[in-house]
């Protein structure tokens, strides 16, 4: 059996003095854990601290978007260039991307060549079906190129916001994750994302189609994204 794959999304939460915090709490436990394989997805600013303190761990660090435009006059902007040495990993595409900044399928389509040019693994979130039908209309290399991406199945329904947890039912994102690699036509890794927990998570990690979780509430504290880990050790787990 491959290993689950875990990206926790902190999403907007966490300074540098937080992430350094966060990381002393978590790295010992983390370090141990060979069953899984770990991102920790931070805000840029928090980048260079979590890739210097984790270096040459199990442990690999990744953004949370990156900039659709290659250096240039683009105030504001942090470019894919500027993720090298940094990031290992990048979510794009996500639908608080889309609901509070305007992010379109185009954005997302140059953000992921952006990202395949420079070998940084894009986390490509799919909401639905039909969105990745605009994805692969726009760039082909959605499935030239699919094994290089990691699919995030992530209803935004389902997502916490921070509040409550309101998972999909795992049965159906079970059957929506099979229709996403289904329609990619070839073997690839898909993730589901919205209110994984450490309550739930077992219950993803076992359906067939699912290769692993993408968390965002359930990662920011320490002590709970590492109950979410080891309620995934292979032990408890069921494929
Ligand atoms: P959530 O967030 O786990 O808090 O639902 C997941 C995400 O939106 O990335």
């Amino acid at each position: 059996m491959e290993k689950p794959i875990v990206v926790a999304n902190w999403k907007a939460t966490k300074t540098i003095k937080e992430t350094i915090e966060w990381v002393k709490d978590a790295k010992p436990s983390l370090g141990g854990i060979d069953y899984a394989d770990i991102v920790i997805c931070s805000p840029f600013t928090s980048l260079p601290a979590l890739a210097s303190l984790l270096d040459k761990s199990n442990v690999k660090v990744g953004a949370q978007n990156v900039s659709r435009f290659k250096k240039g006059a683009y105030t504001g902007e942090v470019t894919v260039e500027m993720l090298d040495g940094l990031a290992q990993y990048c979510i794009v595409g996500h639908s608080e991307r889309r609901k509070y900044f305007g992010e379109k399928d185009d954005d997302v389509i140059e953000k992921v060549k952006n990202l395949l040019e420079h070998s940084i693994t894009p986390v490509l979130c799919v909401s639905n079906l039909d969105q990745l039908d605009s994805y692969i209309e726009r760039g082909q290399m959605i499935i030239q190129e699919a094994e290089k991406i990691i699919f995030v199945y992530e209803p935004p329904t389902a997502i916490s916001g921070g509040g409550a947890y309101r998972p999909e039912n795992p049965e159906e994102a079970n059957n929506n994750a099979g229709k996403i690699e289904q329609k990619i036509g070839k073997e690839i890794a898909v993730i589901y994302g919205g209110s994984v927990n450490p309550s739930n998570v077992a219950l993803f990690c076992s359906q067939t189609n699912i290769k692993g979780v993408l968390p965002g509430q359930a990662s920011t504290d320490s002590d709970t994204f590492l109950s979410l880990l080891n309620a995934i050790r292979p032990s408890g787990l069921v494929k």
